[in-house]
């Protein structure tokens, strides 16, 4: 069986290539190869043809791998060039026992060499077709079926009460109100004692409340009440004529409830002009009611009280046969202007400040203002 199977490899290899292994060729080589002190008798192999038959075998290798397109190609290649059992390689490094025995060292160092580099030729044709293939596999796997159905893109956008606030916003600045802002942590000066509303007065109790324990010194800190902050700070830095509105968060002890929320937005509005009346508040109200809501909203103008301004209203506007309070209004009192460097003489002004949640609800319908807040993403994408 062993003798068998050599035999067969003899023969492969004679039809492969050149060399001469057969007893008699091998005489005729070493002759033509070593004419004077070649290889010694009973060496079968001369080194010239063992190293033709080297240099054949990397050129047959190097091409046949070269044109290898596919997974299969190079198994077909692995087998006949490299196989361990009948490859080609297998075939040469049997015929190294034949050489000379001066010739085997460096016999062997070709082989090695041969091997070597028709492995590594392997190994990059190998890595080129696994590669290529694992990149095609992505790519397929990332690719999109255009027949499939889309998934539906989800939209997000924007809260109704941001909406609501820059509706508000886009209205004055139509009438020439310019938006500014303030700060929500504030001092008692700017929330209470410059709006006339000192320490001991009643209107300052239902506000008073939220302290930040980071400020307990002689002039604590609070989260604002009220957005009339901001007329005072603009006041403070600029001179008249003011046309500013101002729109943002402000915190209460209030308990929730359909028109009550402890965090809540105020839209404040302030002007300072020579000749401004009450008129001029009333006109100003009802452009920002009939924009916003349509021209046939109904409001009203109810005498209240509050300290910094004289005379003082509450605003309220008609819904579903009941009128709601949408904030608070008057000319601004001589003694706050005073109080931040103006002359009540020469100057005066009015100012307002309204609900923002109030009003939002007028408008889209919304029964209860806790709803703006649940973050119910049913409720808010009708808006
Ligand atoms: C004030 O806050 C005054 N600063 C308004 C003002 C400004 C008067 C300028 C004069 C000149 P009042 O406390 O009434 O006012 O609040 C104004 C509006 O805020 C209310 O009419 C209501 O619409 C809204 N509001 C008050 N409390 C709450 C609350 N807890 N939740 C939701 N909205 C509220």
């Amino acid at each position: 069986m062993r003798r068998g199977r050599h035999l067969v490899c003899r023969s492969r290899l004679r039809s492969r290539s050149a060399v001469t292994v057969s007893k008699g060729r091998d005489d005729a080589a070493r002759a033509e190869a070593q004419p004077a002190g070649g290889t010694p008798a009973g060496h079968a192999v001369a080194i010239e043809s063992f190293l033709a038959e080297l240099a054949a075998f990397r050129e047959a290798a190097s091409e046949s791998l070269g044109r290898v397109a596919d997974a299969a190609g190079l198994e077909q290649a692995r087998v006949e060039f490299l196989g361990a059992r009948s490859g080609r390689l297998k075939a040469i490094q049997k015929l190294l026992s034949g050489l000379a025995a001066g010739d085997r060292p460096a016999g062997g160092r070709h082989f090695n060499d041969a091997k070597a580099a028709v492995t590594a030729f392997f190994a990059d044709v190998q890595e080129r077709l696994v590669g290529g293939g694992a990149a095609a596999g992505a790519a397929a796997a990332d690719a999109i079926d255009v027949t499939l159905p889309g998934e539906p893109v989800r939209l997000g956008h924007v809260h109704p009460i941001t909406q609501t606030i820059r509706r508000v916003q886009e209205i004055m600045a139509r009438l020439g109100f310019e938006s500014v802002d303030g700060p929500e942590v504030e001092d008692q000066w700017h929330n209470f004692e410059a709006l006339a509303i000192p320490a001991e007065h009643p209107a300052r109790d239902p506000l008073d409340n939220f302290y930040l324990a980071v400020a307990r010194g002689a002039d604590p800190l609070l989260l604002r009440s009220q957005t009339s902050t901001v007329q005072i700070r603009v006041m403070e830095n600029r001179r008249p004529p003011l046309r500013i509105v101002s729109l943002g968060r402000v915190y209460r002890p209030d308990t929730a409830d359909a028109t009550h929320y402890p965090m809540f937005h105020q839209v404040e509005g302030l002007l300072i002009e020579p000749g401004t009346t009450m008129a001029h508040l009333k006109s100003v109200l009802r452009q920002l009611a009939s924009s916003f809501l349509g021209g046939d909203v109904h409001v009203r103008f109810r005498p209240s009280f509050f300290p910094f301004t004289e005379p003082s209203v509450e605003f309220d506007m008609e819904w579903g046969g009941r009128w709601i309070e949408m904030g608070g209004a008057g000319m601004v009192d001589p003694a706050v202007l005073a109080a931040v460097g103006y002359d009540p003489d020469e100057v005066s002004g009015f100012a307002f400040g309204l609900g923002v949640e109030r009003i939002a609800a007028r408008r889209y319908g919304v029964a209860d203002i806790r709803d703006f807040y649940r973050n119910d993403v049913r409720f808010l994408r009708q808006f």
